[in-house]
């Protein structure tokens, strides 16, 4: 709130409105706070973060038509849901929208759907699409 008074005060004339979404109108201290990226992290957790790969019941097997190999996991860069998690509950707040636009098997959209949060995928290879909306149970 400090940060978009100070900018509004202090920017270029010729830049004025400093902080501003339409280019005319200053936001207000409330409207920064809102376009603001959140980041929580809960004690213990530093800026590196490990988890086994995917494996068991979480991963998804399949065949993709068109495939020269045949692999048993349909995805071969399924994150892992506890990894993708840490990452949604840093970032956002129950009720906020997440957009996945290279979902694959869309482990955003799982982890949103299991902690009360919108979600929004795009997944462009229809067998990864569909496994991602099984998944969802969708
Ligand atoms: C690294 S993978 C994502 C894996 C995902 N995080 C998971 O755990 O399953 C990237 C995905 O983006 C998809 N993709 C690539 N181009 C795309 C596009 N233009 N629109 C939507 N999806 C796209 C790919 O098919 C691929 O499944």
């Amino acid at each position: 709130m400090k940060l978009v008074e100070y900018a509004n005060r202090h920017g270029k004339p010729e830049g004025r409105p400093y902080f501003s979404t339409d280019g005319v109108q200053s936001v207000t201290g409330g409207e920064w706070e809102k376009l603001r990226a959140k980041f929580t992290c809960p004690v213990g957790v530093t800026n590196v973060w490990r988890c086994p790969q995917v494996g068991g019941s979480e991963r998804i097997q399949g065949e993709r038509n068109g495939m020269k190999y045949k692999f048993s996991s349909l995805h071969g860069s399924q994150k892992p849901l506890s990894l993708i998690e840490i990452i949604i509950r840093a970032c956002t707040d129950k009720g906020d929208v997440v957009w996945e636009p290279f979902g694959g098997l869309c482990p955003g959209a799982v982890v949103c759907k299991q902690s009360g949060r919108a979600y929004r995928a795009a997944e462009i290879v229809p067998e990864f699409f569909r496994a991602a909306m099984k998944r969802m149970g969708e």
